[in-house]
């Protein structure tokens, strides 16, 4: 069923602080806007005089570049969505904007006359399925960077799936994850003078970021066993493997256990840090329930190996064995078991 502009608006509250006076073509569209936070950390890496956003949408990145830029030429081919983002960009006061209705190939580049371009691509195809790979997005981000090079344009960015390891990205470009609230939300390949590094990781909205000159992750160095806390790292930093980077900043005290988890004995706070858990028991599988019980369990999350079906079948299961009043994770890391609980706060 098709959603009203009303329910679009509400839809859309989350991710835009001027929803109530945008419009939207459909639900697709909000869900493929950048969220603000993001599409204004963005544009403050892209300073330029005149900018081009090849793929413009419903119009978040372009409204947030014009900011920053002198002016700004937004291109989107679908008729409709254009005329959405002319509408939200006088909603966000942005006028240096010029909009042209067109497939990004076909405008003249060279005579537009700009200095820097930006282009974040659908990765969905017209079903609605999400792809990943840079070939497989609309317009291709292959074809893209291959026609902003042939145009001349050295500066610019490009948004691709953030499933993509920084290897399946093969160009001279910084790799950037960037995660917003704790979830990996986007990859961007910085070129030319944007670049910084070769691979990067951003929480948003703190703007921590990590970085590495080298394309080749360093190697892990796992601990056998985890110590007294596990600390779940943020996806991008998993995804950018940049993880003996973040390890190098937050000093001795702190090991790496495995690729999302990171150990210590004492209590370490990073922004980079999803989720922090107190490590209360190893036990085996045949104990579970009973340690569950004993620990005063009455939920439980299942993470790790689990197989989904098996694991949803087991938390039933197990929660209809407990009756006390806490929620306890039990993690299957390294084919072992752990019991923990989660804290989020750093206790005083
Ligand atoms: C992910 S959306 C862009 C969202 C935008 N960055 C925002 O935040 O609002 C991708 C857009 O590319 C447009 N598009 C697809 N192929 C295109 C092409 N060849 N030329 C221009 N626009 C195209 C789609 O219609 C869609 O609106």
């Amino acid at each position: 069923m098709k959603e009203t502009l009303s329910e679009l608006r509400i839809l859309a509250e989350k991710k835009f602080s001027k929803s109530g006076e945008m419009f939207f073509p459909s639900r697709s569209s909000v869900e493929q806007a950048t969220p603000e936070a993001i599409s204004h950390y963005r544009a403050q890496r892209l300073n330029g005089y005149v900018a081009v956003d090849l793929c413009c949408g419903i119009g978040m990145d372009v409204i947030a570049l014009a900011k920053n830029c002198k002016k700004v030429f937004a291109v989107e081919i679908d008729k409709n969505i254009l005329e959405c983002a002319k509408k939200n960009a006088k909603a966000y006061g942005a006028d240096n904007i010029e909009f042209i209705n067109s497939n990004c190939f076909g405008i003249g580049l060279k005579s537009l006359n700009v200095d820097i371009a930006f282009a974040d691509p659908s990765r969905r195809t017209a079903q609605g399925r999400r792809v990943s790979a840079l070939e497989e997005t609309e317009p291709d981000a292959k074809k893209l960077i291959l026609f902003l090079t042939k145009s001349g344009i050295k500066n610019s960015c490009i948004e691709v799936s953030r499933e993509l390891s920084p290897k399946e990205i093969p160009f001279d470009c910084e790799r950037e994850y960037v995660s917003l609230g704790g979830e990996l939300n986007c990859a961007s390949l910085y070129f030319g003078r944007f670049k910084k590094c070769e691979r990067s990781a951003v929480v948003l909205p703190s703007g921590e970021r990590i970085e590495s000159n080298s394309l080749q992750p360093n190697p892990l160095g796992e601990c056998a066993s985890p110590k007294k806390f596990l600390f779940e790292l943020d996806e991008g930093i998993v995804r950018a493997e940049l993880q003996s980077e973040l390890l190098e900043k937050l000093g001795p005290d702190i090991s790496i256990f495995s690729k999302n988890f990171f150990t210590s004995d004492s209590m370490v706070g990073s922004a980079f840090f999803k989720n922090s858990f107190e490590v209360l028991k190893e036990v085996k599988e045949k104990d579970l329930v009973k340690e569950l019980q004993i620990l005063g369990a009455g939920k439980v999350v299942l993470r790790g190996a689990f197989d989904p079906k098996l694991q949803a079948l087991a938390k039933k299961e197990i929660e209809l064995q407990l009756s006390g009043g806490r929620k306890l994770h039990v993690f299957n890391l390294k084919n072992r078991l752990f019991i923990c609980s989660i804290f989020n706060k750093m206790p005083p």
